[in-house]
């Protein structure tokens, strides 16, 4: 982070600001009071704002109330939630690879995360579910995966998410979705649709909780502001627990996060847009590179090419930098199964990227 003249694809944001309408609104808020604590569970307003929008995007009913709890971040709905769950010595099923922060979470939590990779079969991800069978012990509790996922743009499928659900009533499992990058979605009849949520799926007593965040949609990775959807039980629990982590996220960051769910789709697609032709970009620029394979992802905005013939690429990634001054991330950093891979983040201006494959394709040669 320290080096000069580094073109810079290994970080997990937009590099777009945060849009000036939701600035406005964080200020009006903190002029109107927003300045005090709120409920542990968030403002009712901005619960009540999410529930009208899982109702407008996935027709899916929610109650406000006990099913819907805000956090200051996904991280911090992820780590709520993976400690709602798990006491010390369970275990929880981690498809891989992925944003290592599930697993350090299941690990501080003092449980055990089996880490299950995504077998590349052709030119899409897949789900090995008799690998996952394979690691159930009788201490599994959980089951984590991300869709879109972070690193690999994967999405799962609709009947892949039946699946999911189906093994985790089967045996017993909480299945813990992170839908973080689910506005970025290439593949859907037009952008701005998002993936459809896996509570599309689940009734009102499934032990299904969902991951969301305002960072990756609205450009607000800096604000820390972010949500989960849970069966009634765990939101209760959740925002329980929340009291003695954080207590609630920032006051008007809360407000200003109701401002982006019901003003920025107009923003959104035109981030949208820009992603897809930079996904394009990359594709095509990676498709002449030798020894490198990469299947199109429809989500979130990555690319995780596996270099033939790569055994460190944490190596690589340290000399590419060195001697191209081109940040990647090392596909060894997102578990099992992410060795033999680098991840680009294509979130960034052309001016940036252009340059950044042309000296990828160099040292490759
Ligand atoms: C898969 C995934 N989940 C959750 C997060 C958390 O995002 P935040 O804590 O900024 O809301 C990230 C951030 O990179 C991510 O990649």
């Amino acid at each position: 982070m320290s080096m000069d003249g580094v073109l810079r694809l290994y970080f997990g944001e937009s590099n777009l600001p945060t849009p000036d309408y939701i600035k406005r609104a964080a200020a009006e808020a903190m002029n109107a009071g927003y300045t005090f604590y709120t409920e542990n569970a968030g403002l009712p307003s901005l619960r009540r704002a999410l529930a009208a929008y899982y109702r407008r995007l996935h027709g899916v009913e929610l109650d406000p109330e006990s099913e819907i709890v805000i956090t200051a971040s996904g991280v911090q709905a992820l780590n709520v939630s993976i400690r709602s769950v798990l006491d010390a010595g369970d275990e929880a099923l981690v498809l891989t690879p992925a944003w290592p922060n599930g697993s350090s979470i299941i690990a501080m939590s003092n449980a055990v995360a089996r880490q299950v990779p995504h077998p590349l079969c052709g030119d899409r991800y897949r789900i090995d579910f008799e690998a996952l069978e394979a690691a159930l012990t009788p201490q599994t509790r959980l089951l984590v995966y991300t869709s879109p996922s972070n690193p690999l743009g994967w999405v799962a499928s609709e009947e892949e998410q039946a699946q999911l659900l189906d093994f985790c009533r089967r045996f017993g499992l909480w299945l813990l979705a992170d839908e973080v990058y689910d506005r970025l979605y290439y593949a859907g009849e037009s952008l701005g649709i998002p993936v459809p949520s896996i509570l599309r799926k689940a009734s009102r007593d499934d032990a299904v909780i969902v991951v969301q965040s305002f960072s990756k949609a609205w450009c607000m990775t800096g604000w820390r502001v972010g949500w989960l959807v849970a069966r009634g039980d765990l939101g209760r629990k959740a925002a329980q627990l929340n009291e003695f982590i954080i207590s609630h996220a920032p006051s008007f960051a809360q407000k200003a996060a109701e401002t982006a769910l019901t003003e920025g789709e107009e923003e959104l697609l035109r981030m949208l847009a820009r992603l897809k032709e930079n996904r394009d970009l990359c594709l095509d620029a990676l498709a002449q590179m030798p020894r490198v394979t990469v299947p199109e992802p429809d989500g979130a905005f990555y690319l995780f090419p596996k270099i033939e013939g790569l055994t460190d690429s944490f190596a690589f990634c340290r000399r590419l930098l060195e001697q191209t001054r081109v940040g990647l991330a090392p596909g060894v950093a997102f578990g099992a199964g992410g060795e033999g891979s680098v991840r680009i983040c294509y979130a960034a201006e052309r001016t940036i990227l252009e340059p950044a494959l042309e000296r990828l394709a160099r040292f490759l040669k």
